[in-house]
């Protein structure tokens, strides 16, 4: 369904794409011709994932910028940057973020604020100063914006800030997509379940039988693979899309469907142990 120019003539950044998904975003968005933008804090990291962005592009070029989405004054100066560079900004992925399993009780304010401050704050930022650039040059955009499963209606324990600053972006999210579609500007979310990163898994796995935990949970046997999440975002940020605007896609596997009240007998024996139960209680008059 994608061509080789599907995002071709886009200048896009992705925040917190030096590594993870926000790197296989971007590797995605290169092999369809985006020009790609990523930042990050570690000027190694980001220097290596350009040189894999290159590789996988075509015919499109990228570069990195060292910034944190937590300076607003840093956002305004790296988005002069990327225009100055590329001659315009045309999208933007909220991809960076912080997390850590804790208590809450246990939280410090610091813990606390430092999560907040890099999901929602530095999605804010980020979004702003790209909004404010849209609006003034009457150009139209694309903002994606990456949140959780338990951004919306469970919350989640032990990840307390994750939580809040990721539902903070959804509702962000819906918010501005209203406000500024006479801008011509969309804004979506993907919501992805467990993607085995490395620092995703090294903060919220702590073990092998916490992972072993975490995928009995998924209904569809695996975790997701980050091609399968670029290729969701590199569709929600191109043309094939323009009326999709305040969405959020869920991408887990069913994981976040766990809750369903009976689904927990499909863990009480095999699919064929069950239908001979379920025929048993059937004959008894069940
Ligand atoms: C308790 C902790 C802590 C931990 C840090 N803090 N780690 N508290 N448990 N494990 C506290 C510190 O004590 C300090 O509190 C405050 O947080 C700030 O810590 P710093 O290290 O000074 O901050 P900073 O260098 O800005 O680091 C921010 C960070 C860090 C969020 C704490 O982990 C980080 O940089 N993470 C970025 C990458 C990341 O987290 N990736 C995973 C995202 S996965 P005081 O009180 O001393 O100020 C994700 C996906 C969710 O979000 C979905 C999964 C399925």
């Amino acid at each position: 369904m994608f061509t080789e120019d599907t995002l071709a003539g886009e200048t896009i950044l992705i925040t917190g794409g030096g590594s993870g998904l926000g790197l296989a975003m971007a590797k995605k968005f290169a092999s369809l011709g985006s020009n790609i933008a990523i930042c990050g804090r570690t000027e190694e990291k980001l220097q290596k994932a350009v040189e894999g962005i290159e590789e996988a592009s075509n015919d499109s070029s990228a570069k990195y910028y060292v910034a944190d989405v937590r300076d607003y004054e840093r956002i305004q100066e790296m988005i002069s940057e990327i225009i100055a560079d590329f001659g315009e900004m045309t999208g933007l992925v909220n991809n960076a973020a912080g997390n850590f399993l804790s208590a809450s009780e246990d939280l410090s304010p610091g813990g606390f604020k430092a999560v907040v401050d890099i999901v929602l704050h530095g999605s804010f930022n980020c979004t702003h100063v790209f909004g404010n650039y849209l609006i003034d040059e009457g150009k139209e955009g694309n903002i994606l914006n990456m949140v959780t499963t338990y951004s919306e209606s469970t919350g989640s324990a032990f990840v307390l800030p994750s939580a809040c600053g990721k539902a903070g972006v959804l509702t962000m999210t819906r918010s501005l997509a209203y406000e500024w579609a006479t801008y011509g500007i969309r804004l979506n979310a993907i919501a992805p379940g467990p993607f085995p990163t490395k620092g995703a898994w090294k903060r919220l796995v702590p073990d092998k039988s916490a992972e072993e935990k975490f995928l009995s949970k998924i209904p569809a046997g695996r975790y997701g693979d980050k091609e399968e999440l670029a290729n969701l975002a590199a569709f929600l940020m191109s043309d094939m899309a323009p009326y999709i605007t305040g969405e959020c896609v869920v991408i887990d596997g069913g994981e976040r469907l766990s809750a369903g009240q009976f689904n927990f007998i499909d863990k009480l024996g095999s699919r064929e142990e069950l239908k001979a139960f379920f025929k048993k209680m059937h004959n008894k008059g069940g």
